[in-house]
Order: structure tokens, then C-alpha cells, then sequence
């Protein structure tokens, strides 16, 4: 946290916290600077020359004069590339057991002294001095890996014996201390998206990303790192395009450089990827494929995105400082009497007693599961906050509960790390301990039994207040890793993975019936498997709009679909017009929720004029009205990996104008949403992939590829539909039926529809459809045959 996060902490919790947080950061650069070891400022190790290769399922070693490569293709065909004896597990980040090799995928000697692994899908060579190609079978360059370059670690004086370190590997055999870097080269037209959530995506420009996740207090597009950093890009090239994911977790930066092309003249300059990382195993993965395929394999890999339950893709609103219950009532009373369908209200820190986690102030909410039982009973759920800091103080039930499990982050000393959030000093679960894991999944049960139906994850960077230096552990903080023993350094990015897995474990385990319902605001690749997330504290104002869009995007294109913004910012007071167009977004994002800091205006949608309020209520019933589309784009991801909310270049990576253009996304297959992200827009142009397209609110007909001119009066945003699109939405009696927009002469469309009652575990089988144009007429056909079984009402 900088200076402007330490006014905020200081002003919300006070001047004698301010001291507190002083006092930990210096602690935590004390700490840091006697135990962890200081770089040598010798000269790279680099592999050297190629001495001999031994053939391994899926691939095999290639041995250099100072590392060895394995190259493993596994069934599915991702490729695995692990220098210095590095292996595809133990990982944060894979599902399972790391997947089979292809039998299939043999060794062979390339020309030049170098290797060769041949699949089906993927080409890849080695050269002698260890450069890494991944080519199409038709041998179509995809990246290029140059030799790597390590940095050994001098260690700290009093650090050669750390707890946990016994039997570290010796320099050049992986050691984990050890630094490295590696460039790469893509083709000039690529462009890249991925790592995490970044505000000033979707498209990465050339820039340098850190990747260590940070609570970088209300933030601005510009800022970055965010809170959810992960070494996972995606290249989209007329090449083709394909995921890179680097499987570490330590502190690192990725630097990224857009290639140009030389017109015909031959000389075109590549695009360029530097990875540099402050330790950790060199290892990655490479999957490529159309971009639906490359999501797929890359939940395959880390495992399906977890299904949320039907209300969830309901409208949400939370707030800092309801303060009471009656605060509450009054505001689900609001939405209520204007026939505004809300399904969730989330409660944040103010319900707790002091701030401390699971536990309730009741005085101000004297009687919660009597709460939740009446809003039940209107379709509203509650949804509790979920910190993990617990107060350090001797006598509260859970520090006592936490320290008889030793469950909390300890020093290299053995003391317990101390920090600053909310609560005053606290300590922090080590979630890298299974058995920590087993006692914080314990602790839901309380939060259940209090009537909260789901959970929401908060400062599990996780945060601890510091007015100068890094606002989280220190790096030298001791972490189990699952037994392996390590530090903050490694730990830090999986703390809110491994958090999230515990969370999502006890949901499960003392509620099986129910799917949980569970976003967190931190994370690392794989975090999709047990929930979704949020945009973070973006501050209010257009850019903070623009942002909301790109996160949702970025972090669609990692995995994790199930995504949105604070709908209206989460500082100050958005303008009537600000608000309306930031709810018109969020009405089509997974996660649809208004939500805004303690200090901050309104967010109900009353608050803002008549004009607002209609405007917002007609997004609400769209978002209603879209339901039985947003199950099946849930059951999509979970079942496939493809995001909700996808690029516009989805189908047509290979169109460059689609690519460079994220103003606009695709949700689903179907519709093509054109947000409003300017002020006084009343049109705006809005660039269509190939094929016919119909404004959805005035039939107007447009044909792609190119850019058009769509009204966006201040009632609406612009949608569009795909021509031959079969939609399942509710209809007036509140069945679904499905909405068919014709195909083009000609041409034939499609409809999906994945039904799912509700929150249990059911498996609903898909149904398909197709859409003919029969004299003229659109008509839907069931694709197994027998009757379309829903109404059909066509809107061309
Ligand atoms: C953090 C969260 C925010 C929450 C606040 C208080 O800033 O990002 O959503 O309201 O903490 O808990």
C-alpha cells in the first residue's frame, strides 16, 4: 500500500491502527533484510551446448553442457517444457496429477545437432544451444523460447539452515532461489491478452507487468499490478493462437513488446516476450489451437470453472456500511416496492463484531437468520464477507481455535507473523497447510448457520496495512507448501488460491447438496475451480468504467469466466449518467453486483432521477429475462472453459481490426454487447465480426466484417444478435422459450440450451438446436429429433 492506501486505512480505522501498520512494515523489512539471501551480481548461467537426449513418454530429456530440458506433449496435446530437471508437479495451478504424455509424441534428431518432438497438433524443436520453437504441423512458427539465463542466490548469512529448506538442490539443479529469465520471440501481427486481471487491457500494449498480487487501494486503469496477477498469456497471431502459462508462483515480470511488420519488404520485427522470475522452477505450458480450444485445454489442465448457483447470476447489491439490519431491510424493501428483481444483498466487514471475521456485531444485527430467512422468502439471498486475517489477541475464540490448530503464518524464528487489517493486529492462516486448509473449512459452518449462502473473499493478497513498502507478509515469512516447506516469496500469489480451496472444500463438505457460492477477490491460475472474483476497489469516473471491461475479459481469457465489476465504482459519487451506463454493463457481466466503499454516494438505482431508475429497471428485467442464457453460458464454461464474456475476436482471431478492439464483447455465441463508455454518447460505433447482425433493440439489419453506427439512446446500450441465433430466454409466463433471429439467405444458425433448476448438483443434459430459413421463415429444428419442446418466438 502507498501513501494514499495508508490515508485510506488510517482514516477508516483510525490513528492508532496508523501506528500499528508503522510498526509492522518496519518489522517486515527488518525481517526481510537479516533472512533472505541477496543477489550476486555474477555472470547468467546459460545451458550451453546440447551433450545428449534420451527419449520419455510424451517427449524426452534433451541434456545440455550446464541444464537439461524435458519436453512432454500430453494427451490433449499442451505441450510441457521444464528446464533444469523442473517437472510439471508439484503445481498450485493443475487440476490433478499433471495429464498423461501422448503416447503418440516420439523424439527424434532435428537438424544441426538439435531435437524434435512431433504431435499431432504441435510441432516442437530444440535447438543445440536450447531454443525452444512451437510450430503448426505445417510447421507455421507459433513462439519461439530462447535460451534461458539463471542468477544463483548468495544465501543470507543467517539464513543457510531455514526450517523446512533441508535438502534444497544445489545451483543449476533447480535450485529455487535461483533467478532466470526468458525471452521470446511470437510473430509481428500477435497481440497479446492474459495475465491476470489488468485494468488497461483487454489487449496487453508494451509494457512491463509485475506479477505479485497487490491491493493497490482504489485504483485507476493505469495502475498495475491489480490483485490478481498470473503468468498465463494468450497470443492471438494470423499464425494462429496459443496460451503460455509459466507454472510459478514467485514474484516476477513479464515485458511485453508488439512486433511490427515490414510491409512485404521481408523484415518484419517479432513480437517480443521477456519473462523474468525472482526464482522458482523454469517450467511451462503451451496450448494452441482456435481460441475455444486453447480455453478448453486450459481448464483440461487447471481444472472446469466452478458452476455458480442459478441466483447468482441475479442482480446483487452490497454495500460498506449498511450498519444495521434495518439498513438493510429498507434497502431490499426498495428494490422490492419497485419492482426491482434483486437475488442477493452482501454483507462487508461492518457486520462483524470489531471487524473480526466470522463473527456478528449483534447489536446491529441482533437476529441475522432471521434476516436471511424473510429475504429468502422475497428471492434475496445473503452473501457474507470473508477475510482472512483473524485479530492477534489472547482469549477471542478463533485466534485461540487458530493458534491450537497452528494454523497461522510463523517467522523463520518460529513467531507468529503479525500484520494490520481491519481488526486492529492480526495473524494469518497458512493456507499452503492442509491443515490449516482443514481448520478454516471448518469455520463455514458458522457463516451458514448464520443464513449466508455464499461467500465472498476480501484482502487475501493478502493486505496488511503499511504506510511505506509492500502491504502484505514479509517475503520472509514461513509458509508448509504442502509440506515442502518455503516462504512468502513462492506463497504469496497461491495465498488467495489456497484460501479459496479451503473455502470451497468446507462449503461443499458441510452443504453437499448446494454448489457454493464463493468469489474472491485475489488468485492464481486454477482459482476458476472454486469460484469467481471481482473487479476490486475501481475507483469511480469513465476510466474506472473502461476498466471494469477489461478485467472482465482479461480474466476470462486465464479461466476464471465468472467475473464484475463495483457497478457504479466503488469511490465517490458516480454522475446519473456515469451510474446508468456502469449498471447497463454490468446487467451482461457474470457477476452483476452494485457495491461502493462506506464513505462513498449511493448506489441503489432509485438514487439517481426517475430517468435512472427506469432505465435501470429495464436492465434488470433484461438481465431477467437473459437468465435462462446466462445458465447456459455457466454450464458452457463449466463444462468447456469458454468464458461468458469473450473478445470479439473469438471466432476470428485471425480478423486484426477485431483483435486490436476492446470496446465491445461477445456473451456467448449469440450477442454482441456494445457498452456506452463515454459520456454524452448517444451512438457509437461498433465493430462487427464477419456475418449478418440484427440491433436487438430496432431490427436494423448490419453486415460484417466492418464497423457500424448504432444508436445508444440513454435507456439502452447497444446489443446485437447473430443472424440464425436461437436464444433461451424467459417469456411473459416465465418459461424459457426460445428468441430466433433468422439466418442470413443461405446460411443456418444455432441455439444452445443448457436447462438447471437451481443450486443443487443435477447434471442437465444440453440441447440443440438449428435455425433454417423455410420460405423465408426462420424454423427451429431440435437436433435429436422429436418436438423443440419451448415456445418460439421470432424477433426477424
Ligand atoms: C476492500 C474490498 C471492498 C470492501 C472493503 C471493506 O477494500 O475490496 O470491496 O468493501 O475492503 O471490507
Amino acid at each position: 500500500m502507498d501513501a494514499r492506501g495508508l490515508a485510506r486505512s488510517v482514516r477508516v480505522v483510525g490513528s492508532s491502527q496508523g501506528v500499528l501498520a508503522l510498526r509492522s512494515a518496519w518489522r517486515r523489512r527488518r525481517a526481510d533484510a537479516v533472512t533472505l539471501p541477496r543477489q550476486r551480481g555474477e555472470r547468467a548461467r546459460v545451458p550451453g551446448r546440447v551433450v545428449g537426449a534420451e527419449e520419455r513418454p510424451g517427449g524426452g530429456m534433451i541434456f545440455f553442457e550446464r541444464s537439461s530440458l524435458r519436453v512432454r506433449i500430453a494427451v490433449g496435446g499442451a505441450v510441457f517444457c521444464g528446464w533444469d530437471g523442473a517437472g510439471p508437479e508439484p503445481s498450485y495451478a493443475l487440476a490433478g496429477p499433471a495429464p498423461e504424455p501422448d503416447p503418440r509424441a516420439g523424439l527424434e534428431p532435428d537438424k544441426d545437432g538439435g531435437w524434435r518432438v512431433v504431435s499431432e497438433r504441435l510441432l516442437v524443436t530444440v535447438s543445440r544451444t536450447g531454443t525452444v520453437d512451437v510450430r503448426t504441423p505445417g510447421g507455421v512458427l507459433l513462439r519461439r523460447d530462447l535460451p534461458p539465463r539463471w542468477w544463483e542466490p548468495e544465501p543470507a548469512a543467517d539464513a543457510l539452515s531455514l526450517p523446512g529448506d533441508e535438502g534444497a538442490a544445489p545451483p543449476g539443479d533447480g535450485a529455487p532461489g535461483a533467478r532466470w529469465l526468458q525471452r521470446a520471440e511470437v510473430a509481428a501481427d500477435a497481440r497479446f491478452f492474459g495475465l491476470g486481471g489488468r485494468a488497461a487491457g483487454a489487449r496487453l500494449r508494451n509494457g512491463s507487468y509485475r506479477l505479485w498480487n497487490h491491493d493497490p487501494g482504489p485504483f485507476r486503469p493505469e495502475q498495475d499490478p491489480l490483485y490478481i496477477t498470473m503468468p498465463v498469456q494468450l497470443t492471438v497471431a494470423d499464425a494462429g493462437t496459443h496460451l503460455v502459462f509459466h507454472d510459478n508462483s514467485w514474484d516476477g515480470r513479464v515485458t511485453l513488446h508488439e512486433g511490427t511488420e515490414g510491409r512485404g519488404s521481408g523484415h518484419d520485427r517479432p513480437g517480443r516476450c521477456e519473462v523474468r522470475m525472482s526464482g522458482g522452477p523454469l517450467r511451462y505450458w503451451v496450448i494452441a489451437g482456435p481460441p475455444a480450444r486453447v480455453l478448453h485445454g486450459w481448464a483440461s489442465l487447471t481444472g472446469a470453472p466452478a458452476l455458480p448457483p442459478r441466483w447468482a447470476l441475479g442482480h446483487h447489491h452490497a454495500r460498506w456500511g449498511f450498519g444495521s439490519e434495518r439498513e438493510v431491510r429498507r434497502v431490499a424493501a426498495g428494490y422490492r416496492e419497485r419492482g426491482l428483481p434483486l437475488r442477493a444483498l452482501h454483507l462487508d466487514i461492518d457486520h462483524f463484531r470489531g471487524h473480526r471475521v466470522f463473527t456478528v456485531d449483534r447489536n446491529r444485527f441482533p437476529d441475522l437468520p432471521g434476516l436471511a430467512a424473510e429475504l429468502a422468502s422475497d428471492g434475496v439471498r445473503l452473501v457474507s464477507i470473508v477475510d482472512p486475517a483473524v485479530k492477534a489477541e489472547r482469549g477471542d475464540a478463533l485466534y485461540e481455535s487458530g493458534t491450537a490448530s497452528d494454523a497461522f503464518v510463523r517467522d523463520a524464528q518460529g513467531r507468529e507473523v503479525r500484520g494490520v487489517v481491519w481488526p486492529g493486529e492480526t495473524v494469518f492462516p497458512d493456507f499452503t497447510d492442509p491443515r490449516a486448509r482443514k481448520w478454516w473449512a471448518g469455520l463455514y459452518a458458522e457463516r451458514l448457520e448464520q443464513g449466508f449462502s455464499g461467500v465472498w473473499h476480501d484482502m487475501n493478497e493478502p493486505t496488511s496495512f503499511a504506510p511505506f513498502g509492500d502491504p502484505t507478509l514479509p517475503r520472509s515469512a514461513r509458509h508448509a507448501l504442502e509440506g515442502r516447506g518455503g516462504d512468502h516469496r513462492e506463497a504469496h500469489n497461491v495465498y488467495a488460491l489456497t484460501m479459496a480451496e479451503a473455502g470451497y472444500a468446507g462449503l461443499c463438505e458441510i452443504q453437499p447438496e448446494r454448489r457454493p457460492f464463493l468469489f474472491s477477490r485475489s488468485g492464481w491460475a486454477g482459482m476458476q475451480r472454486y469460484g469467481g472474483t471481482w473487479s476490486g476497489d475501481v475507483a469511480t469516473g469513465w476510466p474506472g468504467l473502461r476498466a471494469s471491461l477489461s478485467l472482465v475479459l482479461g480474466l476470462g481469457l486465464c479461466g476464471v469466466p465468472y467475473s464484475g465489476p463495483d457497478v457504479g465504482g466503488f469511490t465517490g459519487s458516480p454522475s446519473p449518467e456515469l451510474y446508468l451506463r456502469w449498471f447497463q454493463l454490468g446487467a451482461y457481466l457474470p457477476l452483476f453486483r452494485t457495491h461502493s466503499a462506506k464513505w462513498a454516494g449511493r448506489r441503489e438505482p432509485w438514487e439517481f432521477g426517475p430517468e435512472v431508475l427506469a432505465a435501470c429497471g429495464a436492465a434488470m428485467a433484461e438481465r431477467e429475462r437473459l437468465m435462462p442464457y446466462f445458465v447456459t453460458l455457466a454450464q458452457l464454461a463449466h463444462r468447456t472453459g469458454a468464458p461468458y464474456v469473450r473478445p470479439v475476436w473469438w471466432q476470428h482471431p485471425r480478423d486484426r481490426a477485431l483483435r486490436d478492439c476492446d470496446d465491445a464483447f461477445l456473451l456467448g455465441d449469440a450477442l454482441l454487447v456494445a457498452p456506452v463508455l463515454e459520456p454524452g454518447a448517444r451512438e457509437r460505433r461498433v465493430r462487427l465480426p464477419r456475418g449478418r447482425w440484427y440491433d436487438t433493440a430496432t431490427g436494423e439489419v448490419f453486415e460484417g466484417p466492418g464497423e457500424v453506427r448504432v444508436p445508444a439512446p440513454a435507456e439502452r446500450i447497444p446489443v446485437l444478435a447473430r443472424a440464425g441465433a436461437a436464444i433461451p430466454v424467459t417469456g411473459p409466463d416465465g418459461g424459457t422459450e426460445l428468441e430466433v433471429w433468422a439466418p442470413a439467405p443461405g446460411r443456418t444458425g444455432s441455439g444452445l440450451v443448457i436447462a438447471d433448476a437451481g443450486d443443487g448438483w443435477e447434471h442437465a443434459d444440453p440441447e440443440r438446436f438449428t435455425v433454417r430459413l423455410h420460405g423465408g421463415e426462420p424454423v427451429v429444428v431440435r437436433e435429436a429429433g422429436g418436438p423443440v419442446g419451448y415456445r418460439v418466438r421470432v424477433r426477424s
